[in-house]
């Protein structure tokens, strides 16, 4: 018997058919790319920021230079994994890439080309540590000499932005992107709001002013019901709207745990058959058992107030949260509730949006939801 391929699918970027929507987005991305603006792009982990990048720069067929942030613990390997994004980007054999950077560096470190199981390319850069900051210098100017050299505009991604701002290297990275003028359009990502605000909003803060913001809606249920139910219709399953119903309200539309939801369900629901009750149950049930571990790690590194805070404000739905009787309910006062709100805000637990307050992570809210209230 063949094997479905699943149609949903979660954890890496999404792309191609498992991508869903958020046309508006792209067609704004896709326009200040081209007129060379710098672009801030900051919403919680797992709300598809990479995703929607990746897809816009596809479509638009341009050259670009991504890198991860993710996991860099110093300026040396900030400064070989950059010169890595950039040769992966930038020509096409090894061969190519170290002759055109020994005629384009003015510094002279050896270039070292390391091949995978693949036979994918991987360069590392061996130099003096005193010649730590003329290298990086360099490496930073090298998307700013191809633009000039190939009138080609080359296009920056730095994912997961915030890390840079335990490398102390905001300053540095400023100094030479802020000379590159809208030759280069550079996008960062993050995950972290408080931390991406402070960088780029605050008056005295390296970036400061130096974008455009460009905020991130969910998904709309209306396109999630489509995208969902073709999934199973073209596969021969059913799910019907009672059920989709369900799960965008435990998801509220949130990509990762949509897609989730999604994915479980299809592999749990029979050929030529149709989500059920049972199934749904068993599905939520074994994605809140997996997901545990994590929810319990980040329940248990907050303070006994943030918490009640935390069930007080899934119970209010967002709103009133200063209505006495609630306060009264988890022996909270105004100022004791003040301050978990704004620990909760500063950890980047909730959020408020729409004059409500609201978990980042809906899954976490459904979990403390079921297991603590
Ligand atoms: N436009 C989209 N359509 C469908 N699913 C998406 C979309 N964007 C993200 N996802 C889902 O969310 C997951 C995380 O997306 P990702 O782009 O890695 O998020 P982020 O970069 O914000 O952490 C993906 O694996 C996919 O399941
Ligand atoms: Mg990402």
């Amino acid at each position: 018997m063949a094997t479905i391929r699943n149609p949903f699918y979660y954890g890496g970027v999404a792309e191609e058919t498992y991508f869903c929507n958020r046309s508006n987005e792209i067609q704004i991305l896709k326009k200040d790319i081209k007129n060379g603006l710098n672009i801030l792009i900051y919403e919680p982990r797992r709300f598809g920021k990479t995703s929607l990048v990746i897809r816009a720069l596809k479509e638009i067929n341009n050259r670009y230079i991504f890198i991860d942030l993710m996991g860099i613990t110093d300026e040396i390997e900030f400064i070989n994994a950059y010169f890595n994004a950039i040769s992966a980007s930038l020509e096409t054999t090894a061969e190519k890439t170290v002759r055109y950077f020994k005629n384009v560096l003015k510094i002279r470190p050896n270039i070292n080309v390391t091949f995978d199981m693949n036979g994918s390319p991987s360069y590392s850069l061996s130099f003096a540590r005193s010649e730590k900051e003329n290298v990086l210098e360099e490496i930073m100017n090298i998307p700013y000499e191809y633009a000039k050299h190939r009138k080609e505009k080359p296009i920056v991604v730095f994912d997961e932005f915030q890390e840079i701002s335990k490398l102390n290297l905001e300053e540095k990275l400023r100094s030479k992107i802020q000379l590159h003028g809208n030759k280069i359009s550079y996008i960062f990502l993050g995950s972290k709001k408080s931390i991406m605000k402070k960088m780029f909003f605050d008056k005295n803060s390296a970036f400061y002013k130096s974008v455009k913001h460009l905020p991130i809606a969910e998904i709309s249920f209306s396109e999630w019901s489509l995208f969902i139910k073709k999934g199973f219709k073209n596969n021969d399953k059913k799910i019907d709207d009672e059920f989709l119903e369900v799960i965008l309200s435990i998801s509220k539309g949130f990509p990762y745990y949509t897609q989730q939801i999604a994915y479980e369900l299809f592999n749990s629901c029979d050929s030529n058959s149709a989500v059920d009750s049972i199934i749904m149950k068993q599905t939520l049930h074994s994605i809140l058992d997996r997901e545990e571990d994590l929810f319990l790690q980040e329940w248990e590194s907050l303070s006994l107030n943030q918490r009640k805070a935390l069930k007080l404000i899934i119970i209010a739905k967002g709103d009133n949260l200063y209505e006495k009787k609630t306060m009264d309910q988890f022996n909270l006062t105004n100022s004791t509730l003040k301050k978990a709100v704004e620990g909760l805000i500063n950890k980047d637990v909730i959020d408020k949006g729409n004059k409500r307050y609201y978990l980042q992570d809906p899954m976490f809210e459904y979990y403390i939801y079921k297991r603590f209230i």
